[in-house]
């Protein structure tokens, strides 16, 4: 969470860290602020809010070609322009924004900064005011943030400005993610290339303990000693187009509707010449050689995990388990003698997922990431990674990014299965694109989806999913979605399990959304319909084609039963939008949330 930005080159650079930081307000957006340094010396401007607020109080004839930008999601401390970053150390020489959470930063203030007034309630003020301690006992600015960084225990991704030094930007890095843009005459800094797609697409890695001293002709990367090390550049294959919202009104909209194209990539890209697909010797061996899979993941990407278990169950005969991220390491299982361990994340960020990636590599076990971003922290640490080619992800409710990883984890499944030798009457590219056409038959019917919003949803303080089976895991991605971007409490449950406590808060009106998408447990969900129906809720029955009864809200085409949650979750992503529209709620960046997120 939080996203930083800097630049040292020849252009204003308060315009281009705006921008950056536009680009990055997925990342934490309740509060903002940059610092540029011009032979004034350096100048600060912060605000509680977003980019937009921020863009009021810069001072555009206040010029600087060097500075670092930052957008916040609060950890340590509320948000307020107190705690907006960048802080300043107390002689104002040194000023700093940071990405992170710094562990030991009670323990650092008591040993070296007690006589330090600290202006903020963040642990990122520690930082700065280490760097002006040994800067002041006669260390240059480089060996003084070394140090400092060396004593941090925690997540960094941090950007220094020496106001003695308009050259220059240091940056550091330990498990929070950072790229060092390069152009002619000009270097960038950014938490994501999306920021600085504007200025190049030639980033550097930095991996974890290295820092990089950043001038305008030179980036030189060197570990926490001083010693120089080197890295190539690769070209980010984003198209800046990709980033932007067309004459969509919101990010969720435009990305709920590119569904059916994901499909359509993710088919065309894990297809071979014999229109099979096959997936790397690597990743087919280690599935074949695990005795069990482990799913690790959290929120939305967990949910796509619960479907995956059933997939790889049902399709591959292996034995799965799904695990919340944050919950793994606290509350281990009796880990099997084999394991494979599978992160779903569509960053490829989440602190969560990456803190369990650890672990299990220090026991020895191996991993693949699912994810995203190829490149991002948990795709790099992994042994091995599966590309899910849904393109970038703005808005905050995670959308084609879900549908993705499902579709990937039933190749995933499938390329076992036939490495297996397991003989299967399923095949995935030609069901995944009956399942594009069906998602496109669902996002062409908006009008539809407003209606039921707005008759089910634009009063209501809470709304329940119920849902058998596969169609269980969806309620849950339902709830999910609705609880976050319109503030509705909504709970996704077992058909079965509503009746052991939760009917009671059935009230009359509550609104009920029952899914019906499976053949097997078609009687019993419509049975437990009529349960909450007899306690007064207002139901709204979303059956599949073939199981339909005449008076349900909504039919969805049919598709394959393995593959139900792919489409299912359409009319309930639509609604949860619409929802939140007519709830005059911030659609793409609700309220409390980042897209990234990045701290534990
Ligand atoms: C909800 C949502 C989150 C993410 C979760 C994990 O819409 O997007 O629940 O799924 O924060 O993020 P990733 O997938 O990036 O690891």
């Amino acid at each position: 969470m939080c996203g930083i930005v800097g630049y040292v080159g020849t252009e204003d650079a308060k315009e281009i860290l705006l921008r950056g930081l536009e680009k990055l307000e997925y990342r934490g957006y309740d509060s903002a602020g940059l610092a540029i340094v011009n032979e004034e010396g350096v100048h600060v401007y912060k605000e509680k809010g977003r980019i937009a607020t921020l863009r009021e109080v810069v001072d555009s004839s206040e010029d600087g070609q060097i500075g670092i930008g930052h957008t916040r999601w609060a950890t340590h401390g509320v948000p307020s322009q107190l705690n907006a970053h960048p802080h300043q150390s107390a002689n104002r020489r040194y000023t700093i924004v940071h990405n992170g959470v710094i562990e030991n930063y009670a323990q650092l203030q008591k040993e070296y900064l007690q006589d330090v007034a600290l202006a903020s309630d963040t642990d990122t003020e520690i930082i700065v005011q280490l760097v002006e301690r040994f800067a002041n006992e006669g260390l240059n600015t480089e060996a003084a943030f070394r140090k400092t960084l060396s004593l941090l225990k925690g997540s960094y991704a941090t950007a220094l400005l020496d106001n003695e030094d308009a050259e220059t930007i240091y940056v550091g890095k330990n498990k929070s993610p950072l790229l060092v843009g390069l152009a002619d005459g000009v270097n960038v800094v950014a938490s994501d290339a999306m920021a600085m797609l504007q200025v190049t697409n030639e980033f550097v890695e930095l991996m974890d303990k290295e820092i990089v001293v950043v001038t305008r002709e030179s980036v030189t990367i060197k570990d926490l000693d001083g010693t120089v090390t080197s890295r190539d550049s690769y070209i980010a294959e984003l198209d800046a187009s990709d980033i932007e919202k067309g004459t969509y009104p919101h990010y969720m909209l435009k990305e709920i509707d590119e569904q059916p194209y994901v499909i359509r990539n993710i088919i065309s890209k894990y297809k071979t010449e014999d229109e099979t697909i096959k997936l790397d010797e690597d990743i087919r061996q280690a599935m074949l050689g695990a005795d069990r899979i482990y799913i690790i993941a959290a929120g939305t990407s967990n949910h796509a995990g619960l479907v995956g278990k059933q997939l790889i169950e049902r399709i591959a005969n292996k034995p799965v388990e799904v695990h919340i991220a944050s919950e793994f390491l606290y509350n281990m299982p009796i880990v099997s003698e084999k394991p494979l361990f599978i992160f779903i994340s569509q960053s490829g960020e989440t602190a969560d997922s990456r803190g369990v990636l650890v672990n299990v590599k220090e026991m020895g076990h191996k991993a693949l990431t699912i994810t995203n971003v190829p490149g991002s922290t948990l795709s790099r640490e992994a042994d091995y990674t599966l590309h899910t080619y849904a393109g970038p992800e703005i808005a905050v409710a995670s959308t084609k990014a879900y549908t993705a990883q499902m579709a990937v984890l039933a190749i995933l499944a499938v390329d076992t299965a036939r490495a297996a030798g397991i003989d299967m009457n399923f095949d995935p590219l030609q069901e995944l694109a009956i399942v594009a056409n069906a998602m496109e038959v669902l996002t062409d019917q908006k009008e539809k989806m407003e209606q039921i919003a707005r008759d089910y949803l634009s009063v209501t303080r809470n709304c329940f999913f119920i849902g058998r089976a596969a169609d269980y895991f969806v309620c849950l991605e339902g709830a999910l979605k609705l609880k976050e971007i319109s503030y509705i409490q909504a709970e996704g449950f077992a058909g079965g399990e509503l009746k052991h406590g939760t009917i009671a808060l059935i009230e009359e009106g509550t609104p009920v959304i029952g899914l019906a998408t499976q053949e097997h447990v078609n009687l019993s969900i419509r049975g437990n319909m009529k349960e909450v129906v007899a306690r007064g809720a207002s139901p709204c029955m979303i059956s599949m084609e073939g199981l339909n009864d005449e008076d349900d809200q909504l039919v969805i085409p049919k598709v394959h039963e393995y593959l139900t949650p792919l489409v299912t979750v359409i009319p309930l992503q639509l609604l949860s939008y619409y929802a939140a529209l007519h709830r005059e709620c911030d659609v793409d960046k609700p309220r409390n949330l980042a897209k990234s997120v990045t701290v534990e």
